[in-house]
């Protein structure tokens, strides 16, 4: 029978936790009010299979106390004892575990039952991600929900089924930084109906490099069989999370984490697969994504990663519209009708039910190259405003401002078809993002085809681009973005003559 030590004040608290504890797992349980009490408890009586103690009590960092302890006195306690925390820790601790403290009990006995095994897999709970204090009010807090299990079926049964499929794939990038003993078999496959090339089996201790070098063969994904990942898939899953909430202010490493995480969230909604690491992911990257928009320092580490190709085309695309459009935004007179928080959702989520680099790049030019696409691509292209729209409705409470220029991103008001002429009546910012998104396709498009150095447009490059936009866009007021690009966005992307 595992022991556990919960270390709490708070009665009524400790007195659920231990019931629950006792009546699922058949632990047994001790209760202790303060560190120090927890501490003479473990001189005397040595160890317990896990201690739950929560950040503070009583004004004292009681969980920091209890893990200095074990720190000094390894001799008593020469194999680390788990300690899960609730709240934070601010030293180092071998085996620390922590959980957020606005946690439910449920949770907090369950993440117990999974440290100690009797839970094959445990999501870490979802906490609220308070919006920059600076939008405006009028622009009412988002919030992020998990779908009901309806939704999410619905949501399965309109868009990818391939979570059904026996296959599930995991992203080479993420394992680089959790490398270890294999807990279940990986396969390198080129696509998921593919045979096979290369097994790494389960058991195996594998390296940072090996993952490293599938990187540089150009390898994305790694493929897991779906049953036996779960709790592998839970565990890089925290692991990533974890990065993504440690980011601090540093624009080039906010960059690698912003554009892994988007191309991991474009594998959760192609498998129409939304569990709490979806939506915490989604919260943190979107933070990450305003941080980066805002950083001043951004844009060149951005625009060189861009020449030497290091992200994805989906990201690249996404974040440098968004970098613009918070350039120029403030110069509109309607702006003060939207936040700037709309203009990075916006960004952030248009293409995503496109779920594929490739479809994401081809179909800006959709018009042009129609006949490259086959059946299936062209439905999905024509509903991907749609598609996005309805996901987004299912997943965040937002304005409806923000999924209708979702839905009309390619000028159609529901979101199906690319319209193939201009439509006067849809939102100013939707007309400037239209234009704003040919800037940056032109822009990336170029910057693909060249074989010079550098990651500038030469005058003539860009007064191509102004004379296809005069062009283009000639009717109604699209064309009222384009002297703000002329004057703030120009000097950023053409070389001086
Ligand atoms: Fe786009
Ligand atoms: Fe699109």
């Amino acid at each position: 029978m595992s022991q556990v030590l919960i270390v709490s004040d708070s009665k009524s608290n400790t007195k659920l936790i231990s019931s629950e504890l006792m009546k699922r797992y058949d632990f047994e349980v001790i209760i202790k009010e303060s560190a120090d009490e927890a501490i003479s408890f473990l001189e005397i009586l040595g160890e317990v299979d896990l201690i739950i103690s929560f950040e503070m009590l009583k004004g004292e960092f009681s969980a920091g106390k209890i893990c200095e302890f074990l720190n000094n006195n390894q001799e008593l306690f020469p194999i680390a004892m788990p300690v899960m925390i609730v709240g934070k820790l601010q030293i180092e601790y071998p085996k620390k575990h922590e959980i957020i403290t606005q946690a439910k009990l449920e949770d907090i006995v369950k993440y117990a039952g999974y440290i100690l095994g009797k839970e094959k897999s445990f999501i870490q709970p979802v906490f609220v991600i308070e919006e920059p204090k600076e939008e405006k009010v009028q622009e009412k807090t988002t919030v992020f929900r998990l779908p009901s299990k309806e939704i999410l079926n619905q949501l399965e049964s309109q868009g990818g089924n391939i979570s059904n499929q026996e296959f599930n794939a995991q992203l080479v990038s993420m394992l680089v930084d959790y490398y270890g003993v294999l807990s279940c078999d990986l396969y390198i496959k080129k696509n998921q109906s593919d045979e096979y090339e290369v097994r790494f089996p389960k058991g195996v201790k594998i390296e940072k490099t090996d993952f490293e070098k599938l990187k540089i063969k150009g390898i994305r994904h790694l493929y897991s069989k779906n049953i036996e990942n779960t709790n592998y898939l839970n565990d890089t899953n925290l692991h990533f999370l974890n990065k993504m909430k440690s980011l601090g202010g540093d624009v080039e490493v906010s960059l690698s984490l912003g554009a892994i995480s988007y191309d991991i969230l474009l594998d959760q909604i192609k498998s129409s697969k939304f569990d709490s690491f979806t939506i915490e992911l989604i919260k943190l990257s979107l933070k990450n994504f305003d941080y980066l928009v805002k950083s001043e320092k951004s844009l060149q580490s951005f625009l060189q990663a861009v020449e030497s190709k290091r992200f994805l085309y989906s990201f690249t695309h996404a974040f440098l519209t968004s970098y613009f459009m918070y350039l120029v935004f403030d110069k509109f007179s309607w702006s003060k009708d939207h936040s700037k928080n709309k203009l990075l959702y916006l960004s952030f989520f248009h293409d995503m039910a496109l779920s594929n680099d490739k479809l994401i790049k081809k179909h800006h030019k959709f018009l042009a190259t129609k006949s490259s696409f086959n059946e299936e691509e062209i439905k999905v292209v024509l509903n991907h405003g749609d598609q996005m729209a309805i996901i987004l409705e299912k997943i965040i409470k937002a304005p409806k401002e923000l999924i209708a220029l979702i839905r009309e991103h390619h000028g159609s008001f529901n979101g199906i078809g690319i319209s193939e002429t201009l439509n006067p009546k849809v939102y100013p910012l939707s007309k400037m993002f239209m234009v704003m998104e040919y800037l940056v396709t032109y822009y990336l498009d170029i910057m693909e085809k060249k074989n010079t150095p550098g990651n500038l447009l030469t005058p003539e490059q860009y007064n191509i681009f102004v004379n296809e936009v005069n062009t283009k866009y000639s009717k109604f007021n699209y064309l009222e973005v384009l002297p703000f690009i002329n004057d703030i966005i120009k000097p950023v992307i053409v070389k001086n003559p």
